[in-house]
């Protein structure tokens, strides 16, 4: 049961770190008449993601387990695709940061069920709350579409 944890845990490690760096991507590409606010925006996100990367691998070292630390080894771990795009336009930008958070979340909450299930209520926790702010995080990008109704 620990191994499938950590083994998740490894997971959201690389996911946080590959939605930490696609944010900044944006941060740093953003244009458009929305860039003030998105650019600000954005860089409230990869902030908080830079703190959770170091929660998630200091959970994975409190496990007694190596934390993963290489692009080399993200990217085979993350099912959350790097933006490779020299740029893109700030909706098309909101919708694949969208996309990474709905990864995100959903593998958060794989480890939060089966943390739950082993007893591990320190973990459980750390996923709920991370799960809370990303789900917060999403509905302020979808605010910022250009098109509501999504
Ligand atoms: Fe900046």
């Amino acid at each position: 049961m620990k191994d499938s944890i950590i083994k998740l845990l490894e997971q959201n490690l690389a996911e946080t770190y590959t939605q930490e760096l696609n944010i900044q991507k944006c941060h740093w590409n953003v244009e458009g008449a929305r860039f003030h606010a998105l650019h600000v925006m954005f860089e409230g996100q990869y902030k908080v993601l830079f703190e959770y990367v170091d929660v998630l691998a200091e959970r994975i070292r409190a496990l007694e387990a190596y934390a993963p630390g290489s692009f080399d080894e993200f990217t085979k771990l993350s099912d959350i695709q790097q933006i490779k795009e020299k740029t893109l336009d700030a909706d098309t930008m909101i919708h694949r940061l969208l996309d990474g958070y709905k990864i995100l979340v959903q593998n958060l909450g794989k480890t939060a069920e089966l943390a739950s299930k082993s007893g591990d209520r320190e973990t459980e926790d750390m996923m709920v709350g991370q799960i809370e702010t990303h789900q917060k995080n999403m509905w302020m990008l979808r605010s910022m579409l250009s098109t509501k109704g999504h």
